[in-house]
């Protein structure tokens, strides 16, 4: 599929994208407010737990952020997590603080000016967190070598990403890479943006308009099927939001393709079935999940409220019985009787007006 993708579209050589996006966050880029449209810039509104963390980073840090959405998922104490395409380092050190002193935090970048950010802050966020010894740190390295850190497999819990896979020339490489560092269980929890087709040639080849994060978006269902390739049967969509291209000369350039931010969450879990399937199965949430006390928000189309029985299909089931939520449930049912397809299921478009009943899998 990838290979279909990229004749179509014509990519430019990968190493010339890569320097080109180096240039671009490197050089051409001294802080947020010089972006050409807000793909990259724009935020998700943030939660009031996470907010007296944000108001504690160092201001060069969150100058050079040039993230489009949220990646900090629920019960992240202690776990070990990874960052791909740091940047100057905002989600790592929000991180730090939700892993707390028993986790870490490792950031991958290629731009040399980022990681300099990045690493000059590291002493500054430890104080801030009152930690004994700091619990981040930076590499340099590519998203799509992964391999190359010298991080064992499956030695990752959760990994995130802000803005940044769709900057790279080898996507699926990039998930294929993830895939192989998460534990079982764990999962990649991510924010990029989407296109609602695929980008033509003559536009995937600008320089600004990729380093923008628009030319090399991936038309959403091109992202499932590459998802699916790495082997993440099943992505949910979080949160999505319809990107707001204000600048007229890129307006014009784009034309009809609309653009979306989205927040996937990919788990690495074997058993998945390529679609969801109707066992009869439900959970009950127990209310026990620091800053969810009255509702778990598993995707876009799982808001659990907390002391009712919810019904499931197998694929929700595994997602919260065979990862770090599992404490958290009741889990009413197995696998014994398969009742068919789960109800609700379908395929449609899954972000913004297109959104149909169905998820970004063409499920729940
Ligand atoms: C849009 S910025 C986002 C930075 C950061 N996540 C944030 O939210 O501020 C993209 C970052 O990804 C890095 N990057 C892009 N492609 C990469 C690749 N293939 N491997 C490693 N880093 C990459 C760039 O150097 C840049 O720092």
């Amino acid at each position: 599929m990838r290979e279909t993708v990229q004749k179509n579209s014509q990519r430019p050589a990968e190493h010339s994208v890569t320097e080109a996006v180096r240039d671009y966050y490197g050089k051409t880029l001294q802080g947020s407010e010089d972006l050409q449209t807000d793909a990259c810039c724009t935020l998700d509104s943030i939660p009031s737990h996470i907010k007296p963390i944000m108001a504690k980073i160092h201001p060069e840090v969150s100058g050079k952020y040039y993230g489009c959405g949220l990646v900090a998922p629920e019960l992240l104490d202690g776990l070990r997590v990874l960052d791909l395409g740091s940047g100057s380092g905002q989600d790592c050190f929000v991180l730090s603080a939700l892993v707390g002193e028993r986790g870490s935090v490792i950031g991958v970048d290629m731009t040399d000016e980022q990681l300099q950010v990045a690493n000059r802050h590291i002493e500054f966020h430890r104080e801030q967190f009152g930690y004994r010894q700091a619990n981040v740190s930076f590499r340099k390295g590519y998203i799509e070598k992964l391999d190359e850190l010298g991080l064992p497999a499956q030695s990752i819990d959760v990994i995130v990403s802000n803005c940044v896979i769709n900057l790279s020339p080898d996507k699926q490489s990039a998930l294929q890479q993830a895939w192989r560092l998460l534990k079982p269980g764990g999962e990649l929890y991510f924010s990029d943006v989407y296109a609602d087709r695929r980008i033509p040639a003559e536009l995937a080849s600008d320089p600004v308009l990729y380093g923008e994060c628009l030319a090399g978006a991936l038309y959403w269902n091109d992202f499932i099927n590459i998802a699916k390739q790495a082997g993440f049967a099943d992505p949910r969509l979080v949160t999505d939001r319809p990107l707001v291209i204000a600048n007229p000369g890129v307006r014009e350039k784009v034309g009809q393709i609309s653009f979306y931010s989205a927040t996937y969450r990919l788990f690495k879990l074997e058993s998945l079935e390529p679609a969801c399937e109707d066992y009869g199965q439900a959970v009950v949430y127990r209310g026990s999940i620091a800053n969810a006390e009255d509702a778990f928000t598993l995707d876009a189309h799982h808001r659990i409220v907390a002391g009712e029985a919810f019904p499931v299909c197998g694929n929700t089931y595994r997602m919260l019985k065979e990862t770090r939520f599992a404490p958290h449930f009741e889990f009413k049912g197995d696998f014994s009787t398969h009742r068919g397809i789960f109800e609700g299921c379908g395929v449609s478009a899954p972000f913004g007006a297109n959104r149909g009943t169905a998820g970004s899998s063409g499920c729940c």
